[in-house]
């Protein structure tokens, strides 16, 4: 069976023209270039943002920058840019592009050019390096991903924060690396006591006599897709628990689905290769998916 990847869109012919925003000025893609000084390039020393456009509207921009925000404040990084100025960036990239819907940001920002290659952060001394690219993106995923767990534990706070979108994921790649060698698109992965916590690059839901159950949030990004979900569960009366669940309780889910930015809601078929319901997209998923169009798409 074709690897398929929570990520994968549809093909898109537009996108070798991109105009790529770095540090105010717009660049075609092959000439979107950063310094191999670059504290990003080099240590993985940035945070970013994953944003979607949905009929003329960037979905829960502000939401997207209070975690970006409060993530440069996390590794003591000064963006240099205010909230205003990093959204007209936004727009003036969106233009530059001719995009009104189905379009994916990526939203970068690393502590900039260092002056030797060495990692102490008071080497980044030319300001923050920030990067704003753009695509054309209909996300197209042929059939229900499957997961494998894998040996990569989603960690404590006081290692490498999990709710910390930095450059560096190393952990989230190696876990993801794993689960393709077992034969599975990505990775399932828990957290340091063993509770099923998140994928490598999404939030985690399952299923069960009609309740959605998710992690405690506490070892997983707090995605804002997550949250959207829990909410839309709350305001349309479907049983929602944020708690401790095994892979016991996994295994005999009647769905299971990711959640993020890219793809929304995303069913989950097969988990170590145990289907999952009956491997197709169930019902509360199909009706969450279709509460969220709404929410995203007014
Ligand atoms: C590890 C991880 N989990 C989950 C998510 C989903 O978060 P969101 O719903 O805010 O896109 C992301 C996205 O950045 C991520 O990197």
């Amino acid at each position: 069976m074709d690897n398929v990847t929570t990520h994968q869109a549809e093909e898109d012919a537009r996108n070798e023209r991109v105009r790529i925003w770095i540090n105010g000025t717009l660049k075609p893609r092959a000439e979107a270039m950063v310094s191999v000084f670059d504290s990003g390039f080099m240590l993985g020393d940035g945070i970013w943002e994953g944003l979607r456009l949905y009929e003329g509207r960037w979905t829960f921009l502000d939401e997207h920058l209070d975690r970006l925000f409060e993530a440069a404040l996390a590794i003591d990084l000064d963006i240099g840019m205010s909230r205003a100025e990093l959204t007209e960036a936004l727009f003036e990239t969106q233009r530059a592009n001719g995009m009104h819907t189905d379009a994916h940001c990526r939203l970068m920002v690393t502590r900039g050019v260092k002056s030797r290659p060495f990692q102490h952060p008071a080497l980044s001394r030319q300001g923050p390096t920030v990067v704003i690219l753009m695509e054309h993106s209909r996300p197209s995923i042929p059939r229900p991903i499957r997961l494998a767990t894998v040996p990569h534990q989603r960690g404590l706070p006081m290692t490498q924060d999990p709710k910390l979108n930095s450059h560096s994921k190393l952990n989230c790649i190696l876990a993801c690396i794993a689960a393709e060698k077992a034969g599975a698109d990505e990775a399932l992965m828990l957290d340091v006591h063993g509770f099923v916590n998140t994928t490598n690059a999404c939030n985690f839901f399952i299923v069960r006599k009609g309740e959605v159950w998710t992690s405690t949030g506490d070892y997983c990004m707090n995605g804002i897709t997550r949250q959207k979900v829990i909410d839309l569960c709350r305001a349309n009366d479907i049983p929602v628990h944020e708690r401790n669940y095994s892979l016991v309780d996994t295994y005999g889910a009647d769905e299971a689905f990711l959640t993020g930015t890219f793809g929304a809601q995303t069913p989950v078929g097969e988990i170590d290769g145990r289907v999952i319901g009956g491997g197709e997209m169930g019902p509360v998923t199909k009706r969450l998916r279709a509460l969220y169009k709404e929410l995203v798409t007014p």
